[in-house]
């Protein structure tokens, strides 16, 4: 059986920096609260009518990814796209990136609703294709726009402060199976996801649904519900996070025979920083350990790992033959971790 791993890397956010305190013009907020329940201390929104919309900006951050790994978008094979907010209700971004890349070379283009664990799972999804021998090389995707979905009034405050806007990518090749330089060493060692559906409405956006369709929207003309904004029960979510987190990277620790001791760099899914920090405290990992940059760019849900995987390479953080642990949790629940070989 083949492995896979990673060739490259990019990512992508827009100009528009949102601080703290261009927040509390809109709501009923300060840069204090937020700082010291998430750590958050800007964000980035897209500028609507500028052009950067959750597939536009999944495009530029796989150029980059492609010019990293050294390939053109012609000798992809796949394409796998992670969001929560697509640019169309259907189809998913995915037909939208094939187009934008190459729109003669009609490879297949792959839609993961897995939100803030979307990027896992779906570096997952690319790993199986690659062991299996069906294709040699899968761009993987994670974007959103929140901020065109969020309840900007004191109503939304706790969900609004924490999502911010943007794109990263990486591009998902075959590992040399030779292991006699660092490079030979890459790969993708195990993924492993999970779900617990029973807490879906915990975190969710529930309208428009095949419950409350655009129909009875139209008929209801009801600008009081708050049914098409995002619902989170945050101390709830909070309190799973930590103990899924926890469990999902000792799962891959123990999968692989590893102790975190051996971890170059931890790249938790950027939810709050006090989650990061609960985990690095609950694993026992230095500060170089981890690596966090949620104070700038917010929560951006599937776009959050690879977004700070490309800051870390970029940073020199990871080195060929460096461990790497990937770790999400989120909405519905779901969470994921992978255990990377870089
Ligand atoms: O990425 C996917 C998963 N998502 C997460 O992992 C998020 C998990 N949850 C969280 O990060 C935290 O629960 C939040 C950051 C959302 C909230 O922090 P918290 O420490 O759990 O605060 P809280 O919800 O218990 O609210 C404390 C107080 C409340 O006021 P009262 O009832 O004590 O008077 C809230 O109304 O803070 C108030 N509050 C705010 N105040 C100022 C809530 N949001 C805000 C705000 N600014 N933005």
């Amino acid at each position: 059986m083949k492995s896979s791993m990673i060739l490259g890397v990019g990512h992508f956010v827009p100009d528009h920096v949102v601080t703290n305190n261009d927040l509390s013009q809109f709501m009923d907020t300060s840069h204090e609260w937020i700082v010291e329940r998430t750590g958050i201390e800007e964000r980035r929104h897209v500028v609507p009518g500028h052009g950067d919309t959750t597939a536009t900006m999944g495009y530029r951050a796989s150029l980059i990814a492609l010019n990293n790994a050294g390939i053109t978008a012609e000798e992809l094979d796949f394409i796998i796209f992670a969001t929560l907010s697509p640019d169309y209700y259907f189809p998913g971004p995915g037909v939208q990136l094939q187009e934008m890349l190459a729109p003669d070379h009609t490879i297949g283009a792959l839609d993961i609703r897995n939100q803030c664990s979307g990027f896992v799972y779906a570096l997952s999804v690319a790993d199986q294709f690659i062991r299996t021998g069906m294709y040699r090389r899968i761009l993987v995707v994670g974007s959103e726009v929140h901020s065109a979905g969020l309840d900007m009034t004191t109503r939304g405050r706790n969900v609004s402060v924490i999502f911010g806007d943007g794109a990263g990518a990486v591009v998902v090749g075959v590992a040399p199976q030779h292991t006699d330089n660092e490079l030979g060493k890459s790969k993708i060692l195990s993924t492993h996801l999970h779900s617990e559906g029973r807490h879906a409405r915990e975190l969710a956006v529930i309208s428009p649904s095949t419950q409350h369709w655009v129909s009875h929207i139209m008929n209801e003309n009801n600008p009081n519900d708050e049914s098409y904004y995002p619902y989170m029960n945050g101390n709830f979510v909070f309190k799973h996070a930590i103990n899924r987190f926890s469990e999902v990277i000792n799962e891959a620790l123990m999968a692989n025979g590893v102790q975190s001791s051996e971890l170059k760099l931890m790249i938790p899914h950027q939810a709050n920083l006090r989650i990061s920090q609960y985990i690095q405290q609950k694993m026992g990992l230095r500060d170089d350990q981890v690596f966090n940059n949620i104070m700038r760019y917010g929560n951006t849900t599937a776009a959050s790992i690879p977004i700070a995987l490309s800051e870390a390479v970029s940073e020199g953080r990871l080195q060929r033959g460096d461990l790497l642990m990937l770790a999400a949790f989120g909405s519905g629940f779901t969470w994921a971790s992978a255990l990377i070989r870089w």
